[in-house]
């Protein structure tokens, strides 16, 4: 089953991806995380976007669907992907349906409001990419990684004016796909302001066509 994530920062696709990725044994595509790596590893693409990540603004069409065609070509893909955080823009979701095929979109509902909160307690593991927040699941020890240990670190973009700017994008360009998907007839809607697990189930429900 190939899914599409569709939902403002911070509504909870990243985490959310984690439960669903392991219970249907999908592979998890998040392109945030795929500029992220490129960005640590210091390629020639991670020096490209990394201002424009950090800004909060969006990374071309042309080199965000050429990484994603790239990313699906390879053979870990069996039993299907969530793609995450991609498409993002009208032209980026024409451009997908030239390679991929999609059985469901899943919109996550949230208020804007809601959002903003949740990023800005977010923290992650540099190396793994775990997800915390500081007052919904924050960690044992506070400040670090669970499993590794590793200082927690805050994204670039979660800083308040980096945040502002997300959500003007996602309003202006990728809020559209929501009736794009729908006319398409493969949009779901979930509540995403309950608990994470909650939306994961709902999602794995219907996959197995439970609803
Ligand atoms: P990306 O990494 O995709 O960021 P995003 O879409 O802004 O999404 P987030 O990762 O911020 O949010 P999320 O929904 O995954 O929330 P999470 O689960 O972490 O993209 C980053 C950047 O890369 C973009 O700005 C752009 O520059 C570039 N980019 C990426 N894709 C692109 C594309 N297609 N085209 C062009 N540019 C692109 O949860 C957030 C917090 O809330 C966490 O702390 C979590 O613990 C907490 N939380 C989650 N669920 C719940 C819950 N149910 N209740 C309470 N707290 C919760």
């Amino acid at each position: 089953m190939n899914i599409i994530f569709l939902g403002p920062p911070g509504a909870g696709k990243g985490t959310v991806a984690a439960i669903v990725k392991e219970q249907l044994g999908l592979v998890h595509i998040s392109t945030g995380d795929l500029f992220r790596s490129n960005i640590k590893n210091e390629t020639a693409l991670g020096k490209q976007v990394k201002a424009i990540l950090a800004s909060g603004g969006l990374v071309s069409d042309e080199i965000t669907c050429k990484m994603v065609e790239e990313r699906l070509k390879e053979k870990d893909l069996e039993h299907g992907f969530i793609l995450d955080g991609f498409p993002r823009t009208i032209p980026q979701a024409d451009e997908l349906k030239k390679f991929a095929k999609i059985d469901a979109v899943i919109e996550f509902a949230i208020p804007l409001e809601d959002v903003v909160r949740r990023l800005s307690g977010r923290r992650m593991c540099p190396s793994t990419g775990r997800i915390y927040h500081i007052e919904f699941d924050p960690p044992k020890k506070e400040g670090f990684d669970d499993e590794t240990g590793e200082p927690l670190i805050q994204r670039d973009d979660d800083k308040e004016e980096a945040i502002r700017h997300r959500l003007d994008v996602y309003t202006k360009q990728t809020e559209p796909l929501i009736a794009y998907y729908k006319k398409e007839g493969l949009l779901k809607t979930f509540d995403a302001s309950v608990s994470s697990k909650h939306v994961a189930q709902c999602i794995i429900k219907l996959s197995k066509g439970e609803i």
